[in-house]
């Protein structure tokens, strides 16, 4: 087969960025530009204000992309962008922007799954996994345990039955005085934490079969702790770093040990880790000791591809276009609920 030279396009949250992809070659180059300043100052993304960026730094972003590598916009192939899950209106501009490219192009256009895309971004730096096996996707607005059958079929064996892992990392940085994204600040300040000085509960049920993860309580759990500290006149930084080392170990206890039932229960060796919380160190390290002795294969993107990106959507468009899953209605669709599972079911729904 020919090489297909892909564009990407993600604009689900308050990161907008660009990709091109060669399905020969591999990945050509990438842009990521995040709006965490914008947001910063509310404590989590505005959504009205992360579309309006992207329709601002898109379209700019693209042009520079193209330039930057010596292409011509003329040799793209087909051109991928997230259409779900995520907030509609910043998932409208991609839609709005690759779909209206593409008809002027005539090539197609290439709707993807956001999380598929996080599942499938190793592939980016590596050629396969052992099939099946089993992804953890920790976003900000995910927490899924998935088993890979392989690429494209998804089956949800665990996931969170209230706060995503990322959205407990956001709203424990905010407890403790800390900046918008939650995850980075709460690891670089439990670096200065104290082990054993306040532990917090794990949400684990008793039921070793259970797969799901529940982080309000645990979220509770320290907000009532912060109250009473700062009552008692106790709330020190030395406190905080001590409070932000047992909030993190909590969260990346239960990840671990959920993903180890997973594996458990389906008896595969190899475990895929990905999404914006997969940048996590801590979590890093400790999949990485329990699953060594075990003789499982962890594999983790780098961390450029574990937060968002659009290279991950150029190469899943890539794989979608080579099975002829494309869209040459440009349909403006959307669907910022969609689940991994449902896939093919949505695509072919909009034919
Ligand atoms: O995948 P992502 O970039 O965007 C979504 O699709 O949500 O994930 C963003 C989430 C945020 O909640 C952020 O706090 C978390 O990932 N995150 C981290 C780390 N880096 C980003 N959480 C823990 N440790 C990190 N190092
Ligand atoms: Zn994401």
């Amino acid at each position: 087969m020919t090489s297909l030279l892909i564009l990407g396009i993600e604009t689900s949250c308050d990161e907008t960025a660009t990709a091109l992809y060669d399905s020969e070659k591999g990945l050509i180059s990438h842009k990521v530009f995040s709006q965490i300043d914008l947001h910063k100052q509310y404590g989590g993304v505005v959504p009205e204000l992360a579309s309006r960026d992207h329709v601002k730094k898109l379209l700019p972003m693209v042009d520079h992309l193209i330039n930057e590598t010596g292409k011509s916009i003329n040799d793209l192939d087909a051109i991928a962008y997230t259409a779900g899950p995520g907030l509609s209106g910043a998932l409208l501009v991609g839609s709005v922007m690759a779909n209206g490219l593409a008809f002027s192009l005539g090539i197609p256009s290439v709707p993807i799954h956001h999380m598929e895309a996080h599942l499938l971004a190793p592939l980016l730096e590596q050629d396969s996994a052992n099939m099946p096996f089993i992804a953890l996707l920790v976003s900000g607005g995910h927490t899924l345990l998935i088993k890979v059958e392989s690429k494209g079929d998804y089956e949800i064996i665990g996931q969170t039955l209230d706060d995503a892992a990322g959205e407990a990392f956001d709203k424990g940085a905010k407890l403790l005085g800390l900046a918008y994204p939650g995850g980075p600040e709460i690891s670089r300040l439990a670096e200065s934490g104290s082990q054993g000085a306040f532990t917090f509960p794990r949400p684990l049920s008793k039921d070793k079969k259970n797969l799901d993860f529940s982080f309000s309580g645990l979220k509770t759990s320290l907000m009532y702790r912060v109250n009473q500290l700062k009552l008692d006149e106790l709330f020190t930084d030395q406190c905080r770093a001590d409070l932000a080392f047992a909030y993190e170990e909590a969260i990346v206890d239960s990840l671990v040990e959920k993903t180890h039932r997973a594996v458990k229960k389906i008896n595969v060796d190899s475990v895929i880790i990905a999404g914006g919380v997969g940048a996590n160190k801590k979590l890093r390290s400790k999949m990485l000791e329990t699953f060594h002795k075990k003789s499982v294969e962890v594999i983790f993107p780098s961390l450029e591809f574990c937060t968002d990106n659009a290279a991950m959507i150029a190469l899943t468009g890539s794989y979608r276009f080579q099975q002829g899953i494309h869209n040459e209605n440009y349909q403006i669709t959307v669907n910022p609920r969609w689940s991994i599972d449902k896939i093919y079911e949505e695509i072919n729904a909009n034919g």
